[in-house]
């Protein structure tokens, strides 16, 4: 963590990160919080999430504050939005980051799963941007990085509802960032390639699938969750003042 360079308007600021209690999402919750920053995330990984909130304690002077809240239920949703609100003060940086990269065949899925999948890929992402909008048009001013997935691009076979999702998260992006940069916030997404989160070493992870990644990336390495905190703390950051509506690709050059 101690690589990144400090950005100045983050300390203070009030964060919420959704699935910031493991994976990506935890290294996003330090990244802020190292930065000085009042960090909330939503989560229901519970343990994971308490472990996530001691270790941070006994590392930085503030520690950041879990909501246990399903995403897929917006009226949870928002009841742990406005929690965070009231503790850290108007949420100025939202990070759309949870999800659920479930595998399927096609005649697996019925009309239940497509709507749980886009419910907990898309739709939450629309959902939190909503709660949060009020308070970043009265202040003039906030940033929401929303993330997409580099799978959708790369005709992945194994997930399609998934990829419609993570797709529908660029759309999203562009939508929202036309629509709220008139009132200086600004909308961009981060698409990982394939990142080592225990999650993915315990279910997907393969030797030869791994070797076949690496090989398709111009950096010949295994990218690890800590390498997606510095994009998304620039992208929230003030140094990204003149960027809205765009993808940021942190795959390791692959596509
Ligand atoms: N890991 C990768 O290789 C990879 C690749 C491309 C894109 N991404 C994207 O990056 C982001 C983070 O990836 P990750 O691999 O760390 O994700 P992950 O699947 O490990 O889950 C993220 C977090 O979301 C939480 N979560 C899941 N369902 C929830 C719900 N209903 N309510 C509240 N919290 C919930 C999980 O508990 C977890 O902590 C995701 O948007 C993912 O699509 C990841």
């Amino acid at each position: 963590m101690s690589s990144h360079p400090v950005y100045p308007d983050l300390a203070g600021a009030s964060v919420l990160v959704t699935g910031g209690g493991t994976g990506i999402g935890a290294a996003l919750t330090e990244g802020f919080v190292a930065q000085g920053a009042r960090v909330a995330f939503i989560d229901v990984a519970e343990a994971q999430s308490r472990a996530l909130v001691d270790t941070l304690g006994g590392r930085y002077d503030a520690i950041p504050y879990f909501l246990n809240a399903d995403l897929t239920d917006i009226a949870a949703l928002r009841k742990a939005v406005e929690d965070a609100a009231r503790a850290h003060g108007p949420i100025s940086i939202l990070i759309n980051n949870a999800a659920w990269d479930d595998r399927h065949e096609i005649d697996a899925v019925d009309g239940a799963y497509w709507d749980r999948n886009q419910a907990i890929n898309l739709r939450h992402a629309f959902f939190t941007a909503q709660a949060v909008v009020d308070g970043m048009i009265e202040a003039r001013k906030g940033a929401i990085v929303n993330f997409t997935s580099t799978s959708y691009m790369l005709n992945i076979g194994d997930m399609p509802a998934y990829t419609t999702a993570k797709a529908g998260i660029v759309g999203l992006t562009k939508g929202l960032a036309g629509k709220l940069g008139k009132h200086g916030i600004r909308v961009n997404a981060i698409a990982p390639g394939w990142i080592m989160t225990e999650r993915q070493k315990k279910l997907w992870v393969t030797d030869e699938g791994l070797e076949e990644m690496i090989g398709r990336q111009c950096l010949k390495h295994a990218l690890q969750p800590e390498e997606m905190v510095g994009p998304c703390l620039f992208l929230a950051s003030n140094a990204a003042s003149a960027i809205t509506a765009q993808v940021l690709l942190a795959d390791g050059g692959m596509l």
